[in-house]
């Protein structure tokens, strides 16, 4: 039976860094409430000439050398953003180009904080379905851009960066199985309603969040999506040597823990540096725990994420 597996992580932070106390000056916050209600210290700031596809770059060119293949072997891309270059083309597609790779489907996903989870499962459908070999998935974003920075309910909360995996076709697992829901009545909860239409922008360009109602729905969800990965493989929460949660909250992520009995020392969390980078949290904190190699061979690592939509889903991997 055909199977992909991961054989490569990178991933890129841009070089400026806003701390909390920075914020100080900006709006009306202070350093103890972020951190203690977000876990968060600082995020990361893409500078004026980055874009998502740069970002991704970056990342993809660390997963690609730690992964030791050649760069032509790769025979599709799907890159995870809400934050695109452009409207149109796909940042795939700027991706793609900025790599040099010639042909292969290239294409986006947008399921918001859950996009990598997203594109991660579409990935492993293609390859175990034999069309593909080798793939390379991104999560990249650029929400500073996104955000009312006069609007201290969400201006503390997202930093910008870029994470990226390889996999390829395999014999054994690798990625065990992976699980997404949507539910789009919740679709107002979580959103940047703005468009561009008739050569304007229509409706708020900025990221509007109804925080309390996103915390509860996520926290529901963060641990029913681990019991469904884990049931349909006939395993226990403490067969979990790793849990990568969507960072976008410390509560969120020390609560789901607690719910699944899940000791925080096997949970990767990246929020106090970080803060909540979207569909780029998951491969950014995967790249870390595996670059400190606190993942070893063989161990059941879990990815989970949950976002605007709502959307959310998990991919079960044997490493
Ligand atoms: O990535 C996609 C998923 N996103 C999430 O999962 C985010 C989920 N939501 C959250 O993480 C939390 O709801 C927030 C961090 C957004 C907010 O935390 P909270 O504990 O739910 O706070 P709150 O919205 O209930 O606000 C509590 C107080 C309010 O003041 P009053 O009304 O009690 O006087 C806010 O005005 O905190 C105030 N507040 C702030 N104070 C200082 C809100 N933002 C700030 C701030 N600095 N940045």
């Amino acid at each position: 039976m055909t199977h992909s597996k991961i054989i490569g992580t990178g991933s890129y932070l841009p070089e400026k860094i806003l701390t909390n106390q920075d914020l100080e000056s900006i709006v009306d916050t202070n350093d103890s409430w972020i951190r203690t209600r977000t876990g968060i210290e600082q995020r990361h700031i893409a500078a004026d000439n980055e874009m998502a596809s740069d970002l991704a770059v970056n990342a993809c060119l660390k997963a690609i050398e730690s992964a030791d293949i050649s760069i032509d072997k790769i025979d599709l891309i799907i890159v995870a953003t809400t934050t695109p270059d452009m409207t149109f083309p796909s940042t795939a597609c700027i991706l793609q180009n900025k790599l040099g790779i010639k042909d292969c489907p290239a294409f986006d996903v947008q399921a918001v904080c859950s996009g990598f989870v997203y594109a991660l499962a579409t990935a492993d459908m293609f390859i175990r379905a034999g069309k593909y070999k080798t793939a390379l998935v991104v999560g990249t974003e650029i929400y500073s851009r996104l955000l009312d920075w006069s609007d201290r309910s969400t201006c503390v909360l997202f930093g910008d960066g870029a994470g990226a995996v390889l996999i390829t076709k395999s014999d054994q697992p690798g990625i065990l199985s992976s699980h997404l829901h949507a539910n789009g009545s919740h679709y107002n909860t979580l959103s940047l309603p703005g468009n561009i239409s008739h050569g304007k922008i229509q409706g708020n360009p900025f990221v509007t969040m109804e925080g309390n109602t996103v915390f509860k729905f996520a926290v529901k969800v963060m641990e029913e999506i681990v019991y469904e990965a884990l049931s349909e493989n006939n395993l226990q929460t403490s067969d979990i040597d790793w849990l990568i949660p969507h960072q976008a909250n410390i509560r969120i992520i020390r609560s789901t823990a607690k719910k699944l009995g899940i000791s925080m020392e096997k949970v990767v969390t990246t929020i106090a540096k970080h803060g909540n980078t979207s569909a780029a949290s998951i491969p950014l904190a995967l790249d870390l725990a595996v670059r400190d190699k606190r993942i070893k061979p063989n161990q059941y690592v879990l990815l989970e994420g949950v976002g605007g939509g709502f959307t959310w889903g998990a991919v079960l991997i044997r490493w």
